[in-house]
């Protein structure tokens, strides 16, 4: 099972992704918590790129190759292999967040962006994708008071606002896959209405893999 946690800078998806992977674990579950952009050695290079302040003249289509790329050596070597060997994937960001900062934040073609996702994954897509909303101002209010601002926490305002408006129109748009969480209350409260989702599709998915 592959699940992605997607939302707007300071949302919490780190933390409800270690707090699911925990979950599981107690179950009986292997799973692997990772993110992006990184997660191989050669994606998390590209990463530093891509956040480093000093690249504030960044082309918007190099950015979105750039992510793409990241991901492309991040599926072949670390998703595709825990698929493979029953692990449930948990990652912190990933294809969705290209549509969201790069299609809806920077305005490129969302039709040109989904097919640079499909050519990097192999059209590998997530079974449940969790949403954790949260309004810009408090997300980066959070993320300021957590330390230094990267090169996309610093793209303005109305950036991340767009990008939060995207978040819901790809929700919106494919229901079966995603699940929006208010993701403003404790973050225990957040855990619990993930789980409260997640569980119907753990208890048919994850125990029968268990079995195996
Ligand atoms: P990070 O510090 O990991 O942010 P967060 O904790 O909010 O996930 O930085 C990752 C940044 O990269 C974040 O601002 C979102 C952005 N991003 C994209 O613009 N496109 C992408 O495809 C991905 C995966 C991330």
């Amino acid at each position: 099972m592959f699940i992605t946690f997607e939302g707007v800078e300071g949302c919490g998806k780190t933390t409800q992704a270690r707090l699911l992977a925990a979950r599981l674990e107690e179950r009986g579950s292997r799973t692997l918590v990772t993110r992006e952009p990184g997660g191989a050695a050669i994606s998390e290079q590209i990463r530093v790129i891509l956040l480093d302040n000093k690249n504030d003249d960044m082309d918007a289509m190099a950015e979105a190759l750039l992510y793409v790329a990241s991901r492309a050596q991040f599926v072949a070597e670390i998703v595709r292999p825990a698929l493979a060997a029953e692990t449930v994937v948990i990652c912190d960001r990933y294809a969705d967040s290209t549509l969201a900062y790069q299609g809806y934040g920077r305005g490129l073609a969302i039709g040109t962006l989904r097919t640079l996702n499909r050519i990097a994954t192999g059209g590998l897509v997530p079974d449940r994708t969790f949403l954790l909303d949260l309004p810009v101002d408090e997300g980066l209010a959070r993320k300021r008071r957590g330390g230094d601002l990267n090169r996309l926490d610093n793209a303005g305002y109305a950036f991340h606002e767009r990008v939060r408006n995207g978040y819901h129109a790809l929700a919106e748009a494919d229901p079966a896959r995603w699940r929006v969480i208010d993701a403003g209350a404790a973050p225990s409260v957040v855990a619990e209405a993930i789980w409260a989702a997640l569980s119907p599709f753990v208890g048919c998915s994850v125990l029968t893999m268990t079995y195996d």
